[in-house]
């Protein structure tokens, strides 16, 4: 599986059959397609552990699931999972296996395993259970012998956003103390506005960086060390104000980490995978080390799904598909989440990242410009606060968006009012954005709050909406640590799936390279007198007109 293919996905009878289809199954409105089938959920929903996945408000029936089944068959799907558990080296460009899914391996086997690789990994999950008790019972200490009571990540990337999240996300867990908090921004108000508050001899922080050469990251931390020196001098103690997660040891060494506070990850874990690995030490912190273990072991399950079950029964198969399903044939350029929890409202930014790094590509695995659109533009909100900024242009926009609705059936605090208020809300829009409203409705629903015929007739373009509008709506238990851990995993495994059907590296991510490049150099000619001229005209003249505005300050 590791060697690269010239298969153009569009190529495939199935891709051609996919377009013909769609042009049919588009002069049905999705009423049509209730009205004429009662057993539609029925059909189009699957169940995993406590998981609803309703896909029954798409643009689809059973020929289209038909269809979208022989495009994986077609792109060898089945043979790319196996090679993606079994740690072929999928990741051609960078010549790396992808085994994010070792760290979550719950299998006894796992546990046991002399493998290195499960050595390894069991090795810093051990150590991160040890620091996070530590920290949890204030057994850790700082300058001064006093407990810690406050941690700093900085990292960015996949070394931000995963822990970030989750952490969030499962904020009812989580404990009083210490605090966590999170820089990722080179502005330095963002660092600066974390410090305030804090105290440099309670304060300890984790430089989370997988190359441990970000520049925002770098810089960051070696100004979280000017903050803690100019409190606490140059304190024996003061490396015990610092953590460092890498997979390059040799350069948190450098600099200055003492190499028993450097957790370790490795090159097959791709950054935004790496919540599984030691990067998760922040939620280990946050939530226990046991907790974090039932994040594993959600994504474990998840993992076994995807690994095991049929196609058409695979969650993260069917969601796939169905997202290449309107990216391909119907146009749609993005796609929204929609969680209805405000502990989740970091999770779309969270898939920005997993989805938009992964699949925004455009060169196939044999090197060739792909013919077709790969990865969506992914946005999104919380529900409720989306609802009153940008849903209107998902009911009445001139775009196709499809959407994941993201809900629990409970939450801790179980103030029935507020919950049923919020589901409510699901279960309307998800109605509304599949119905629409015709011509007719609109019409009556007008006659009835008394308006004139010619009102009615002057309103009724606007009030009606087509509809039509496809959503796929998550409905589980509640926002556990397991739950989670399975969302994730089922998202991550849609990706993927994705990009084998687009034929694409979904694993690597050489186009953020180019502006880190540029930036560096342009630092340097930021620091010059010289005026700048090596750029075009534009990025010259905003070097210098910035350089200007400083000299003359
Ligand atoms: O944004 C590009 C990227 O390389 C991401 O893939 C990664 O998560 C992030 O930068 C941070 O990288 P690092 O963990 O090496 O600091």
């Amino acid at each position: 599986m590791t060697q690269t293919s010239s298969t153009q996905a569009d190529q495939s009878t199935a891709w051609q059959a996919l377009e013909q289809h769609a042009k049919l199954i588009s002069t049905q409105h999705m009423r049509q397609l209730f009205a004429a089938d009662p057993e539609r959920f029925d059909k189009y929903h699957l169940q995993h552990n406590d998981i609803l996945l309703d896909y029954s408000k798409n643009i689809i029936d059973d020929n289209t699931l038909q269809l979208l089944d022989q495009l994986a068959e077609h792109a060898g799907l089945a043979g790319w999972i196996e090679a993606f558990f079994n740690g072929e080296k999928i990741n051609h460009t960078e010549g790396r296996a992808v085994l994010h899914t070792a760290l979550r391996d719950r299998s006894p086997e796992s546990q046991t395993a002399d493998n290195p690789i499960y050595q390894q990994i069991r090795a810093e999950h051990a150590r991160m259970r040890h620091i996070s008790e530590q920290l949890r019972k204030q057994h850790w200490l700082g300058a001064n012998q006093q407990a810690i009571t406050d941690v700093v990540n900085i990292g960015i990337g996949g070394s931000d956003l995963g822990p970030n999240m989750v952490v969030e996300a499962l904020r009812p867990y989580t404990a009083d103390t210490p605090r966590l908090h999170f820089v990722s921004n080179v502005d330095e108000n963002h660092i600066y506005d974390t410090l305030r508050g804090l105290s440099p001899a309670t304060t300890l922080f984790i430089v989370s960086s997988k190359t441990f050469g970000t520049l925002e990251t770098l810089l960051n931390a070696k100004t979280a060390r000017k903050w803690l020196l100019q409190e606490l001098g140059d304190n024996d103690q003061l490396q015990q104000h610092f953590l460092a997660i890498t997979a390059n040891p040799e350069a948190a060494i450098k600099f200055g980490i003492p190499t028993e506070n450097i957790l370790q990850f490795w090159d097959w874990v791709g950054g935004r995978y790496s919540l599984w690995s030691a990067i998760g030490l922040p939620i280990a912190i946050a939530i226990g080390m046991d907790r974090y273990e039932q994040l594993l072991q959600g994504a474990y399950e998840m993992d076994l799904h995807f690994r095991h079950a049929p196609l058409r029964d695979n969650m993260p198969v069917v969601m796939a598909l169905l997202g290449i399903w309107y990216g391909n044939f119907f146009a749609a350029r993005s796609h929204a989440i929609l969680p209805y929890d405000e502990h989740m409202k970091s999770f779309p930014a969270y898939l920005q990242q997993a989805d938009m790094e992964s699949n925004g590509k455009s060169v196939d695995r044999a090197g060739h410009k792909v013919n077709y659109h790969t990865g969506p533009v992914i946005f999104g909100e919380v529900g409720i606060r989306g609802q009153h900024a940008f849903y209107q242009l998902l009911h009445q926009g001139t775009q196709l968006i499809p959407a994941d609705f993201l809900v629990a059936m409970e939450n801790k605090k179980a103030n029935t009012r507020h919950h049923q208020a919020l589901v409510a809300n699901v279960f309307a829009q998800t109605e509304a954005l599949m119905r629409g409203r015709t011509a007719q409705e609109a019409h009556d629903e007008m006659q009835k709050q008394g308006m004139s015929e010619q009102q009615i007739a002057a309103l009724v373009p606007y009030r009606s909406f087509d509809g039509n509008k496809p959503t796929n709506t998550l409905l589980y238990k509640t926002t556990d640590p397991k739950t989670l851990g399975a969302l994730i995993a089922l998202y991550e495994h849609k990706i993927f799936v994705q990009g084998v059907i687009w034929n694409i590296n979904s694993f690597d991510q050489w186009g953020v390279e180019l502006g880190k490049q540029l930036a560096n150099c342009i630092i340097d000619e930021l620091k010059d007198d010289r005026p700048a001229s090596q750029h075009d005209a534009s990025t010259n003249a905003l070097i210098n007109h910035y350089k200007q505005h400083h000299a003359e300050k």
